[in-house]
């Protein structure tokens, strides 16, 4: 799990959109990266927050120092604590030596807190302190440290609901959102879906050992522009470089060609089905009193399955909770009643012994 990275300018992935919208985000980053001010980026999974916060640093003054990122969904509420502000040895069980946080490495430079509404509200105070005073202790120190540090914060939650329910500071969010950056979904930048998919086509092609990516077929690109991409755009380059690899390791040619897209790799016949039906059945079913009355504008498979539990429970109480009774009084083997009856969680407390 990576919680703490050093990236450089080199090995930033390219952004890459033409929509007015993604320009239009890209613009204010640009205009904001000077300002010497805390920023804000929120946006659904996968908009590019992290690339977009890299952005900033690089376009900033501060480019030559340390941009050092910290997850704060991957650490517990104390070990943030020390991450992000460091600790004296002996500070607690197992503190055996000097630890410098991450506010005192990116010295000069920027520190991109990615889903800073994960820090708890004690951790936010300190955040806070740092961000107006430039001042923070490390854990376990009585000395006040002082940094110079530019502060972007990432999520993907509605910061403004998180303060309504006491789970984010006020006035933590008031000096985030000096400038607030909001990246539009995919969905609402449909015109940048043939290029990003162009560009991780070739990239996967490349990383392949393949000479050429020559493109996806009609049908292949509107199925890439219809779906709605809840996951964007790293969903997208999921699916492109999954079906690279399909098309690729089903044909020699040295030229890659996208015929067909493969939107869900957990599609199989033998996906495992939810049997789990209770919310919808009704009370006579869940009593095993009655079977409901077959119906032709109401799912098949749901029908299927009442009508199979009420079966299995009928047989299971007539034959005393006996598996192998009521297997053989549904002219099932043993091994399929067990089957059933575990499909339907019906195995829990009843008697599977062949008495
Ligand atoms: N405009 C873009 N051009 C090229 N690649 C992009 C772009 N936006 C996002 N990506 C790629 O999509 C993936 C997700 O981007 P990123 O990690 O920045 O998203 P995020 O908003 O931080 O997501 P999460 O909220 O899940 O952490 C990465 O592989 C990134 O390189
Ligand atoms: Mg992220």
């Amino acid at each position: 799990m990576v919680i703490f990275t050093m990236l450089s300018e080199n090995t930033l992935p390219p952004l890459i959109g033409q929509s007015v919208e993604f320009l239009a985000s890209l613009d204010q980053v640009s205009k904001a990266a000077n300002l010497n001010r805390p920023l804000l980026i929120i946006g659904e999974r996968g908009t590019g927050k992290e690339l977009m916060a890299a952005r900033v640093h690089f376009l900033s003054g501060r480019w030559s120092e340390d941009y050092v990122t910290v997850n704060c969904a991957a650490l517990s509420d104390n070990l943030l604590e020390s991450e992000l502000f460091g600790h004296e040895a002996g500070a607690f069980t197992g503190a055996t030596k000097r630890h410098i946080g991450r506010f005192e490495r990116a010295d000069k430079g920027t520190l991109f807190l990615d889903e800073i509404s994960s820090a708890s509200v004690r951790v936010q105070e300190k955040i806070l302190r740092v961000v107006e005073y430039g001042e923070f202790e490390r854990v376990g120190g009585g000395q006040p440290k002082t940094c110079n540090v530019r502060l972007i914060g990432a999520t993907n939650l509605d910061l403004q609901e998180q303060v309504k329910k006491g789970l984010f500071r006020a006035d933590l969010l008031d000096r985030l959102a000096f400038e607030v950056v909001t990246l539009p979904p995919l969905r609402a930048r449909w015109e940048d879906i043939p290029i990003l998919a162009q560009h991780f086509g070739q990239n996967m092609v490349r990383e392949l050992g393949g000479e050429q990516f020559t493109g996806f077929s009609m049908q292949a690109m509107q199925v890439l522009m219809q779906h709605s991409w809840p996951g964007n755009v790293r969903e997208l380059k999921n699916v492109i470089e999954r079906n690279i690899h399909y098309s690729a390791s089903s044909n020699n040619d040295a030229n890659v060609f996208v015929d067909e897209i493969k939107l869900d790799p957990f599609a199989s016949p033998w996906r495992p089905q939810a049997t789990t039906i209770s919310n919808n059945e009704p009370v006579a079913v869940k009593q095993n009193k009655a079977l409901p009355e077959p119906r032709i504008d109401k799912s098949f498979i749901e029908q299927v399955l009442i009508f199979e539990r009420v079966l299995l429970r009928r047989a299971m109480d007539d034959k005393g909770q006996s598996c192998a009774n009521a297997a053989r009084s549904l002219g099932l083997s043993y091994d399929q009643m067990r089957h059933y009856l575990q499909k339907h969680k019906l195995l829990g407390k009843r008697k599977t012994n062949t008495g």
